[in-house]
């Protein structure tokens, strides 16, 4: 099983410091070790070069901070993923803040017809430029793989869209801005909301979503941003929302993720050390990916 990890130390895409330490803080908490003591051959491939910004987090085009950097990262995030993908290696991607699935997507999305994602997440990630209540293109990444935004965004390795709204699943969503859920309604995204999980239970969520992908996709991308679950239990991340998923049935849904064998691709980002209680979110992170990749009891 040969899988390679590529780091993104991005923190443009957003206004705090920080996030670029996310690869660091996840290496230093022992990824590679729990990957290979699950027999996969790794390969870290280091990280993405990210510049410096101009001036502080300026709006460039479309209300788009950082535009330049951010889609210079994505374009070089998207080279390696594609290669490694041609070389038949999982990829892995750390961030790193939400912006760097736009690069992860672009590199991914042509390997298929129709790949499926699941957004785990606290928020949608649907904004543009027109809708988005920050310029932060961490808020973008899912509406440009659809091919909403600035084309310095969305034309990255010259293709769009990169994915359908109807392959897209949401989970843990509990803080949309208005734009956002407009466009929810109008594509057919589908969304297990904070309110659907509750009511259903983790267990339904995952075989409901499971289930709904394999039929028709033929590759899934997880993109697991560290804010879908509680600040209380994964306390450094930029843009911390209350009521949300638990340690237990984020572990129950990588749990799920793994026997069904549907993954093709993954992410993790906007773990922010610098936020953190001694390093807590990243070992999260790193417990988490345990389980993705098939760490269990018995
Ligand atoms: N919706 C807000 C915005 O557009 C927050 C986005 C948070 N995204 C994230 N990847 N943490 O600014
Ligand atoms: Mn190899
Ligand atoms: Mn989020
Ligand atoms: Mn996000």
């Amino acid at each position: 099983k040969n899988m390679s990890i590529i780091g993104v130390p991005m923190d443009l895409g957003q206004s705090r410091r920080g996030v670029d330490m996310g690869p660091s803080a996840i290496r230093y908490a022992g990824v590679v070790e729990t990957l290979e003591n699950l027999n996969y051959d790794i390969k870290d491939l280091g990280d993405v070069p990210v510049s410096r910004p101009d001036s502080k987090y300026e709006k460039q085009e479309d209300n788009l901070r950082n535009l330049q950097q951010v889609a210079d990262a994505n374009q070089k995030l998207a080279e390696m993923v594609d290669k490694e993908i041609t070389g038949n290696h999982f990829p892995l991607v750390l961030g790193g803040d939400h912006s760097i699935a736009i690069g992860s997507l672009a590199g991914i999305a042509k390997h298929y017809e129709n790949l499926g994602v699941i957004w785990y997440d606290a928020h949608g990630d649907l904004n543009s430029g027109d809708t988005s209540p920050s310029g932060n293109i961490h808020g973008m990444p899912l509406a440009v793989s659809l091919g909403i935004g600035n084309e310095k965004l969305t034309n990255i390795l010259g293709y769009q869209p990169k994915i359908k709204p109807e392959n897209i699943v949401i989970i843990g969503a509990r803080s949309l801005d208005p734009g956002e859920k407009d466009l929810i309604k109008e594509s057919g995204i589908n969304v297990y909301s904070m309110h659907e999980v509750d009511r259903l239970g983790m267990p339904a969520v995952m075989s409901q979503a499971i289930d709904y992908l394999k039929n028709r996709t033929d590759g899934v991308h997880l993109s697991l941003d560290l804010d879908g679950l509680d600040p209380e239990e994964a306390p450094g991340v930029g843009t911390p929302v209350i009521g949300g998923l638990s340690y237990r049935e984020s572990h129950l849904a990588m749990e799920m993720l793994a026997e069904s064998n549907i993954l093709t691709s993954a992410e993790f980002v906007e773990v922010n050390p610098i936020l953190d209680h001694k390093n807590k979110t990243a070992t999260v992170a790193v417990g988490l990916i345990g389980s993705l990749f098939g760490e269990k009891l018995k």
